[in-house]
């Protein structure tokens, strides 16, 4: 089972900061002209099963009920509604559960609703070319297990799309933990890191290499300089090049138990400078549910 299949203090505190950003998201651009979409690539179920062991972490109604609201309800909960929600889930029994609950209790909302069988980055190909740009403004969020979005997917919609985009990255999970501390990576953790990180750059900046002369001659000496931290601050700048820039460099740390396995990043990737706004809305929300706000610290 993926570790994260049930939900922790970690899940609601990722899932208060996106609901609270298509909040404000929704309240700015409900007098301009453009068609609205929430795009959840790895959208589950609706709810999320919660550890026993954890609930004294969390609090309000239906946390009690051993259920972590998912980023789906949320979403369909945030007023004034989206022009268009699409939900992308890979299981098909969790892709019918999806569309059950959509069915049941939102049944207002179905036609507005997309739930789409199939592969994150296949639909997030799909839904940039198909999308015209110039007349839709979106909100991705990209909330996978593990390392399953490719560089080029996010570079795409760095570089295609008029997009907000959040994002769970991996950082202590998809890259620290690939990373031996004598700085050797097993070859399908490289290739892994490859996909991820999008090229063989990381090893320059992830792991560090120190020649010596000792009594067998030259040689030199891998030390991992990865941290989660690091990989977090490595993936921002490699999306900066694609994003124009247009990356926060502010991010929540995420993990059960308050081990750092995950940093949910934001991006903006329109280049009007008025969309600077969504930077100021994504930097509040964050402060509001971050750092500052006890656990995850
Ligand atoms: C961390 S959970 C997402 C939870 C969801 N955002 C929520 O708040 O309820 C990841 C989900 O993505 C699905 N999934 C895994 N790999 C996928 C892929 N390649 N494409 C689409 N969905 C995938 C899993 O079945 C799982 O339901």
């Amino acid at each position: 089972m993926p570790q994260n299949a049930f939900a922790g203090p970690h899940t609601a505190k990722k899932l208060e900061v996106v609901a609270g950003y298509l909040s404000s998201f929704v309240t700015v651009l409900k007098k301009q002209k453009f068609e609205t979409i929430y795009f959840d690539a790895f959208a589950g179920t609706g709810e999320i099963p919660v550890k026993a062991s954890d609930l004294p972490q969390l609090i309000g109604g239906e946390d009690r009920r051993h259920i972590v609201v998912g980023s789906v309800k949320r979403a369909l909960e945030v007023r004034p509604t989206f022009d268009k929600y699409i939900f992308v889930e890979k299981s098909s029994k969790k892709a019918a559960a999806l569309q059950k609950f959509v069915q049941t209790r939102y049944p207002a909302l179905l036609s507005k609703v997309l739930v789409r069988e199939m592969d994150a980055s296949v639909a997030l190909e799909e839904f940039i070319e198909s999308t015209d740009w110039r007349r839709t403004r979106a909100v991705i969020f990209l909330d996978p297990f593990g390392s399953q979005i490719p560089f080029h997917t996010v570079e795409r919609i760095g570089r295609k799309t008029k997009a907000d985009l959040w994002y769970l990255f991996p950082s202590g999970l998809g890259v620290h933990r690939q990373i031996s501390r004598n700085g050797t990576v097993r070859p399908e953790h490289a290739a892994s890191l490859d996909r991820l990180l999008g090229g063989r750059e990381w090893e320059d900046h992830l792991i560090s290499v120190v020649p010596r002369d000792d009594l067998f001659g030259m040689s030199e000496e891998r030390t991992k300089s990865c941290t989660a931290d690091a990989a977090t601050e490595y993936m921002i700048e490699k999306m900066k090049t694609c994003f124009d820039g247009q990356v926060l460099n502010e991010w929540l740390p995420l993990g059960s138990r308050g081990v750092h396995m995950y940093s949910l990043l934001f991006a903006w990737a329109n280049r009007d400078p008025k969309a600077v706004l969504a930077s100021k809305l994504a930097r509040a929300v964050l402060k509001s549910n971050g750092r500052n706000n006890g656990w995850p610290k």
